[in-house]
């Protein structure tokens, strides 16, 4: 028994050896004097376009959540398929649904332009996730850098691990903990969809055909149905903004305060109260001045951290959409 805890202790302290020595080879610094002024760069080109449109804010948020999933932070997402519907892009949850690849182009474009096969597409993925929001307004967190690009991209990958809008919790929590992360991460990163929107094709099956005994989901509260209702009519192909609470689309902790009251546009937002922990979670980031902010910003450092590919492993990308020849 001693000897079998032991061994226990030994495989964790080798696994978060492993993990932490991942985490330390990523640093802020990295580019300070292989292209000292990338950062920078990257920033005003993001800010550029977020300005002429705030709405690409989320977009970029949701492209480095969706690249950091599929074989961690490699800029996998960003392959166009070499044959047809291979690739991440066309997977199931990313395809007519992710946005923003135009303007990673941009950064990327430019920064080759200053500093030639240096900036990788994975770092660049991750500065406009935290850039663009920064402009959004409300969101900033530190981005360590020194990621490199991988060389492969699978739209069976991408449909095994993002999760689907009608996961329940067991299902959310497998998929996360798979990627290293906890409830807590899981539960705050759900917020946000305090931004940002949906497809109203993405709510049919919830709206108008959820079971043989209830065509609606039950677990929507009543008077919130005609509103989505109304939004997402039978068959509708337009849009729907995430956080119906509001008018204007801002970063804000709403999101927790909608799962509590089953004002969410999926089963997977609702979903993440349905256990004792995952209520307690909501209950703690639905504050005025609360902690929501802060600790979004520490799960995204950790999901940027997610098998990235450091060293001499993968390669810098010269465009974002092909691997180098
Ligand atoms: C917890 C599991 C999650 C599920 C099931 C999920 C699912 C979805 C779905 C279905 C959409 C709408 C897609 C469409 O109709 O085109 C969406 C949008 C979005 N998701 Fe998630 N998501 C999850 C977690 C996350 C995380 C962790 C982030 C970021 C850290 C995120 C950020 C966003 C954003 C910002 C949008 C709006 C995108 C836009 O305006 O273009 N989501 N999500």
């Amino acid at each position: 028994m001693a000897l079998t805890s032991a061994r226990a202790l030994f495989v964790i302290a080798a696994i978060l050896g492993v993990s932490l020595q991942a985490n330390a080879q990523l640093s802020t610094a990295f580019y300070a004097s292989k292209c000292p002024n990338a950062t920078n760069k990257a920033f005003e080109v993001v800010k550029s376009w977020i300005v002429k449109d705030r709405s690409m804010a989320p977009a970029l948020l949701r492209l480095h959540f969706h690249d950091c999933f599929v074989r961690g932070c490699d800029a996998s997402v960003l392959l166009d398929s070499t044959v047809a519907n291979s690739g991440e892009k066309d997977a199931g949850g990313n395809k007519n649904s992710l946005r923003g690849f135009e303007i990673i182009d941009d950064v990327k474009a430019k920064l080759e332009a200053m500093c030639p096969g240096t900036v990788s597409c994975a770092d660049i993925l991750a500065l406009a996730a935290r850039d663009s929001m920064l402009v959004f307004g409300g969101l900033n967190y530190t981005v360590p850098l020194g990621r490199r690009d991988g060389v492969s991209s699978f739209a069976w990958e991408a449909n095994n691990n993002l999760p689907p809008p009608f996961a329940d919790f067991n299902m959310l929590m497998s998929l996360f903990s798979a990627k290293g992360l906890t409830t807590k991460d899981m539960v705050v990163l759900s917020g946000a969809h305090t931004v940002g929107f949906s497809r109203c094709s993405t709510l049919q099956q919830r709206l108008y055909n959820f079971s043989s005994t209830s065509s609606t989901d039950p677990s929507i509260d009543p008077s919130f149905v005609p509103i989505l209702k109304s939004k997402c009519k039978f068959g509708s192909t337009g849009i729907i903004m995430m956080d119906q609470s509001k008018t204007t689309d801002t970063w804000d902790f709403n999101y927790f305060s909608n799962v509590l009251k089953g004002r969410v546009l999926f089963q997977s937002d609702d979903a993440i109260k349905r256990t004792a922990e995952g209520l307690k979670l909501v209950q703690a980031e639905n504050k005025a001045g609360g902690p929501f902010t802060a600790d979004f910003g520490a799960s995204m450092l950790k999901m940027g951290n997610i098998q990235v590919l450091t060293g001499t492993s993968g390669q810098i990308r010269k465009n974002c959409r092909v691997v180098n020849k």
